[in-house]
């Protein structure tokens, strides 16, 4: 019997499933460090849960270390300390160098959690990825820009869903933003030279330093392009076949890159650029598993249920290498303007043509407030055998679904 602490500051529907799909694995007691109450803990979730302890702030090393403890006088000595959302992955590093728990320790944890760092670790092994500079004041900043022109890439250096990240295409961007940046002067941030092409998740499964197993995704435009068009209806692919000759670079850099960072034991969600000639530029590393709906996605494609095959993995370290039998992909609905969904239109046809090859949806309801992040109002995920047919169903959606918002005075 292994036992474990699943650290999940509040237990969204998103990390329920991670926290359910660890709880239910033979061999495994489980208990629960987070925020949100016992009794306010889904039905389900508690009775799959065989501890819970509440803290008040779910990213502090400290409180989280009284869980563990507390959770061990309960269970048993924890023997796995885990936890999914990336601003968690230097704390709970911290926590388990603190308590003596295998797992990823602190210095891993910096490498993949800090961008500029990891893009030193990444380049001192050889492996490509875009020019940086941390910046501190304006000297460093315009020192970089005369260094690599323009566009740069402006971004927190330890951001994640890419707030507050900016393209900067001319001088008047770069001046605004210096602006801005100049408002909170203790912030450092980070300069990126632009990367073009086309941009990819290279999400694996790594035991002991080996990578065992990948899966490429594309994602249709780019993220950055998505943010900055609030309107843009947008997909992510996988193909069905991914041994081709526009991801064989990545099959070697990927598992390259996580050696050099450290990264033991993990699933791990990994972003880059296929360039236009042809190489390629890693972008981040993130030592957890990609967000729900690209997890969602993997299990698709591979027939199984993903989150049971990353508990297994980061609970007991095993792992059984799954095939590739689908494509897969998902369009994600945005509605163009703000305030809320009035309706969404085109729905009709693509049950009816589409019907077959979707295998998840999560529809804009009319009244719901317009979404603040970049995944929209809702989506639609598709699979079938053939590749093209999931990405002409995509180009479909996109095109024929339109979510109307109206202005909620
Ligand atoms: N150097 C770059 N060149 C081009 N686009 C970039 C660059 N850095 C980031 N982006 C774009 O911004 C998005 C968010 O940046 P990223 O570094 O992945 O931060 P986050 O951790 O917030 O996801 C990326 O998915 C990509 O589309
Ligand atoms: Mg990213």
């Amino acid at each position: 019997m292994v036992n474990a602490a699943f650290v999940a500051p509040y237990l969204l529907e998103a990390t329920s499933q991670f926290v359910l799909a660890a709880a239910r694995l033979p061999g495994v007691r489980l208990g629960v460090i987070t925020a949100t109450p016992l009794e306010r803990l889904d039905p389900e979730l508690r009775e799959a849960v065989a501890g819970h302890w509440e803290i008040s702030d779910g990213l502090d090393p400290q409180q989280i270390t009284d869980g563990v403890r507390g959770l061990s006088a309960q269970l048993g000595p924890v023997e796995r300390l885990i936890g999914i959302l990336e601003q968690l992955q230097v704390p709970l590093a911290q926590v388990r160098d603190a308590l003596g728990i295998p797992g990823m320790d602190e210095t891993s944890a910096r490498n993949v959690r800090e961008k500029s760092r990891m893009k030193d670790v990444l380049r001192a092994a050889g492996l490509p990825c875009a020019r940086h500079q941390l910046v501190h004041h304006t000297d460093q900043a315009t020192r970089f820009l005369d260094h690599v022109g323009f566009p740069l890439v402006a971004k927190p250096p330890d951001g994640a869903g890419a707030k507050a990240t900016y393209r900067l295409d001319t001088q008047q961007d770069f001046d605004s933003w210096l602006r801005a940046a100049q408002g909170s002067p203790s912030e450092a941030w980070l300069l990126e030279e632009y990367l073009t092409g086309r941009e990819h998740t290279f999400d694996s499964v790594t035991l002991g330093g080996q990578t065992l197993w990948s899966s490429v995704s594309d994602y249709v435009p780019p993220p950055l392009e998505v943010l900055r068009n609030p309107w843009m209806q947008w997909t992510v692919v996988l193909p069905q076949d991914v041994s081709g000759p526009e991801y064989a670079e990545i099959h070697r850099a990927g598992p390259a890159a996580l050696r050099a960072l450290g990264v033991e034991t993990a699933f791990s969600h990994m972003e880059w650029f296929a360039r236009p000639d042809g190489s390629v530029a890693i972008s981040e590393v993130g030592a957890r598993p990609p967000g729900a709906q690209l997890a969602s996605m993997i299990g698709f494609s591979h027939d199984v249920d993903f989150f049971t095959l990353w508990a297994r993995l980061v609970l007991r370290d095993e792992f059984d290498r799954p095939d590739r039998v689908y494509a897969s992909g998902t369009a994600y609905l945005r509605g163009m303007g703000r305030g809320r969904v009035r309706a969404v239109h085109g729905l009709e046809e693509i049950r009816r043509d589409l019907g077959q090859l979707i295998v998840s949806a999560r529809l804009p309801q009319p009244g719901q407030p317009a979404s603040s992040s970049y995944e929209g109002e809702g989506f639609i995920t598709v699979r079938h055998q053939d590749t093209g047919a999931v990405r002409e169903a995509l180009d479909r959606i996109i095109s024929g679904v339109r979510v109307e918002l109206v202005e909620s005075d």
